[in-house]
Order: structure tokens, then sequence, then C-alpha cells
């Protein structure tokens, strides 16, 4: 059984509240920081566990924080991004509804960490259910002394505040999270500068997600360096996967970052194979956003070694060959999928998601949805299939954020791996998997 730091005692009934929670050994990081770690020192201990970001980009945690901007008398932020609205990606939603005292556990220990005197988590506006129970859990945190006004008496305080968000994917974006947390639409900014230097209201801010603010008291309780002794390589601790598509046991699981990809795939432990014992035939690694990757290539590494659950392994081959474990979000696919039909669904995604403000994304996004449509309707031509290429490199690297980046990085992938499929659409003018 892999090392279980966030879903270690989710089953246990009455997590959500603070009575339970803290029969558990709740909180006792935080009396344990206030105590005895500067902020800095905390600041330092992360960096040193090696926790990346677990949202999608995997930045470096402690890094990131290592950036805020001390030298002003400005207020600093430290705000959670539970706005997950990656396809495949729900996994966040599990820990913030069953576990919202770890959360609120950890913002205790960024906050401290950074200096924030206020701090929020902006919350996906559709998990109203969620909210409900953070904010209840906030409640109860502030009733035992371990929110507001000098915590624990130590001379530190903190407001912590729960915002639904405006029910946009964009709102995601770090920077369209802050626009909106602002009161204003969710549109991103340009990035440098970055939040650390200039975030809400004009002052330094982390925003982090759930699942990298939830490992937080374990980080502090154990050690950075029990954290960084379980994984492999850059890629340090466990990672939370939520597995969908063709297997025989969707769910979300906590895995050791390292673990065979193969092993994910067909043990029992975790997706128990492929459904109907069908054959696989892709996944898209890291939520909609990462490029897609044939069965062989999932499986081993285009040097052919064995592909691992991890930043690196995943990546390896660069974008011709591999892919990203970005957000965790694994959908796998099976041999009765159409890939295009597939693509063709993140694509309108992206195109409805995209809020408009760079040309490349806005008409690009659609014109990938209208030429996917056409293809998978019959009405297709050899020429689109170059076509939806360059409009993906137009896209690429030209756009505000990295919307426009998730909606090309599908396309040229699913194309460069699965051209026949696209070529037998155009000659046969219709769905090859079509009865
Ligand atoms: P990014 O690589 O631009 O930034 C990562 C983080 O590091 C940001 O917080 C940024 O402010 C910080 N950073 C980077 N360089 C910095 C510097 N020089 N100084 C200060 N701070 C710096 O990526 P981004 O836009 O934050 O995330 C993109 C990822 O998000 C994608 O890979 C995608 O997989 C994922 N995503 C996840 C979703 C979800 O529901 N979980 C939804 C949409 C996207
Ligand atoms: Fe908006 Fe798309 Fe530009 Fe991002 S890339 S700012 S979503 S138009």
């Amino acid at each position: 059984m892999a090392q279980q730091i966030l879903l270690n005692n989710i089953k246990v009934p009455g997590l959500a509240s603070f009575d339970v929670y803290r029969k558990l050994g709740g909180y006792t990081s935080v009396e344990k920081t206030l105590k005895n770690f500067t902020p800095d020192e905390v600041t330092a201990e992360v960096k040193k566990s090696g926790l990346r970001g677990r949202g999608g980009a995997g930045f470096p945690a402690g890094m990131k924080w290592g950036f805020i901007d001390k030298s002003t008398n400005n207020p600093r932020y430290f705000v959670c991004n539970f706005d997950e609205s990656e396809p495949g990606t729900f996994k966040d939603r599990h820990i913030g509804q069953l576990n919202p005292h770890q959360l609120i556990e950890g913002m205790i220990l960024g906050s401290y960490a950074l200096g924030a005197r206020t701090s929020y988590i902006y919350i996906r506006g559709e998990l109203f259910y969620v909210l409900r129970i953070i904010e209840k859990a906030i409640e109860e945190a502030y009733a035992n002394g371990f929110l507001g006004e000098n915590i624990l008496g130590s001379g530190y305080s903190l407001d912590l505040y729960c915002q639904p968000g405006g029910g946009a994917y964009i709102c995601g974006e770090e920077t369209a999270l802050i626009e909106s947390l602002e009161g204003k639409r969710g549109n991103p900014r340009i990035k440098p500068p970055f939040p650390a230097i200039v975030g809400l209201y004009d002052c330094p801010t982390v925003v982090n997600n759930v699942e990298t603010i939830s490992a937080l008291p374990w980080i502090m309780n154990n050690g950075a360096d029990a954290y960084s002794a379980i994984g492999i390589a850059n890629s340090k601790g466990t990672k939370l996967i939520s597995a969908c598509g063709h297997i025989n046991k969707p769910g979300i699981y906590e895995i050791e970052l390292g673990l065979p990809v193969e092993e994910f795939i067909y043990s029992d432990q975790y997706c128990g194979g492929i459904r109907n014992g069908n054959k696989l035939k892709a996944v898209v690694a890291g939520g909609s956003s990462v490029p897609i990757l044939p069965a062989e290539l999932i499986l081993k590494t285009a040097k052919g070694e064995p592909r691992l659950m991890s930043y690196e392994s995943l990546a390896e081959g660069g974008f011709e060959t591999g892919t990203m474990l970005g957000s965790g979000g694994f959908i796998v696919m099976d041999d009765t999928t159409c890939i295009v039909k597939n693509l063709l669904t993140f694509a309108r995604f992206y195109h409805h998601e995209s809020c408009g403000q760079c040309s490349p994304c806005r008409e690009g996004t659609g014109w990938m949805e209208k030429i996917l449509q056409r293809i998978e309707d019959g009405r297709g031509t050899m020429k689109d299939i170059d076509l939806l290429v360059g409009i993906s490199k137009h896209i690429e690297g030209n756009t505000i954020c990295p919307l426009g980046d998730a909606a090309a990085w599908p396309v040229a992938s699913a194309v460069r791996h699965f051209r026949q499929e696209f070529e037998d659409h155009v000659k046969l003018q219709r769905c090859p998997l079509s009865k």
C-alpha cells in the first residue's frame, strides 16, 4: 500500500467535523509550527520537501513562496485555488468535501509562512455544497482558536474567507482568479509581473492548489526529509490521481510518484485494467490540457523504458513522444474510442471557455471545433487535417494565458499519433468506428 498523506483518514466517519479531525491529530502541525518555526523556516522546510504545485504546472511550491515581495509594507495574501474545472479532474472536490480541516490547517501554515493576515479559498461556483462544508469548518476553526486574533497565543492572527467562483473554467487561471476575487470579470492578466510581486489588490500574493496546501500539515508534522524520501527524482511525495474513462475501477487514488503507469492502469489496487477486457488505445494523463498518448507511448517511453507516474518520466521525449503529469486527471480510452470525436469534445470545451481576450485563442479554438466537427461528420478533406495542425501552431505560445496552449496541444498530439484515423474519416466520409 502506497503511503497515504492526503487520503489517510478519508474514510473515517465525521472527518469533516472539527472534533473528529482533532482527535486524529488534526491541527498539531499548527501548534508545532507557530511555537517552533519562524515564517522563513516554514518556507525553507517546504522548499526542502520538494513539494511541487499540484494544480497542473508542477512549479516548486517553496520556490514560489520565496518569490513573495517582502520589501513593501503592503499586505500579503495567500489564496487557495479551488476552482477545479479541468476535464477529468475531480480530486480537490473529494478532499475539500471529506477533509476540509486538512485544507484549513494547510492554509494557516502557508499564510503564516508568507505573513498573510487575510487569506482566501476561491472555490468553483458549481461546488456550492462543498463551499457550505468548508464554511462550517472555518467557523469551527475560529471557535477553537485556530483562526482569528492571536492564534494559540502566538501573536499571529489570520482571517480566512471562502469565496464562490465566477462559473467559468478560466477563473482557475491564477490571474483570472485574482481578478474575479477582486469582483471583476475573470480575464487573465499578462505575466510577468507574477502574482508573487503584483497579485490580489496589487499586493504580493501566492496562489496554490488545494492538494498542494493539504500536504503542508503532513510536511510540518513529519519534516521535509520524510516527505522528500517518498517519490522519485524531482517528483517528491504523493499525488492524487482522478482516474476515469474505460477502466474497471474509476476513482481517486493517492499514489507515490514514480509508480509505473502500467501498474497504475492494470493492477487491482488502482484502475484494475481496461473494461470488458478491451485493448488500451490512448491516455490523456494530466487533465484535458496535455498531449494525448497512444497505448505504446503511455506504457513505455520512446527509448523503451517503462513510463512512470512522475513529472519527468511522463514528459520524457518532449511533446513529440511524451506528455505531462498536469493536474492528475487520468483519462483512459479503450479501442472502441473515436479519437476525432473525443478531440471534438475537448475543442468544444476550450472554444466555449475561451475568455476572448486574444485572437489566436478566441478565433483558433472556434475554427478547430468547426473543422473537427466536419471531419467527424464525414465532410472533412485531407487539407483539413493539416489545417488543424496549422491552427494549433498559431495558437501555441501566442496567447496571454495557457488556455490557448491547452486547446492546441491535444489537437497537435492527436494528429501526430492518430493521423491514420483522421484520414480514414475523410476517405470513408464517416467515422470508421460507427456501425
Ligand atoms: P505557470 O507555469 O505559468 O505558473 C506556475 C506557477 O508558478 C504560478 O503560480 C506562477 O505565478 C508561478 N511562477 C512561475 N514563474 C514564476 C516567476 N518567475 N516568479 C514568480 N512566480 C512564478 O502555470 P499556470 O498558469 O499557473 O498553470 C497551468 C497549468 O494549470 C496547466 O498545466 C494545467 O494543467 C493546469 N490547469 C489545472 C486546472 C485544474 O482544474 N486543476 C484547470 C486549468 C489548468
Ligand atoms: Fe483568454 Fe484564451 Fe487569451 Fe487565455 S488564451 S487570455 S482564455 S483568449
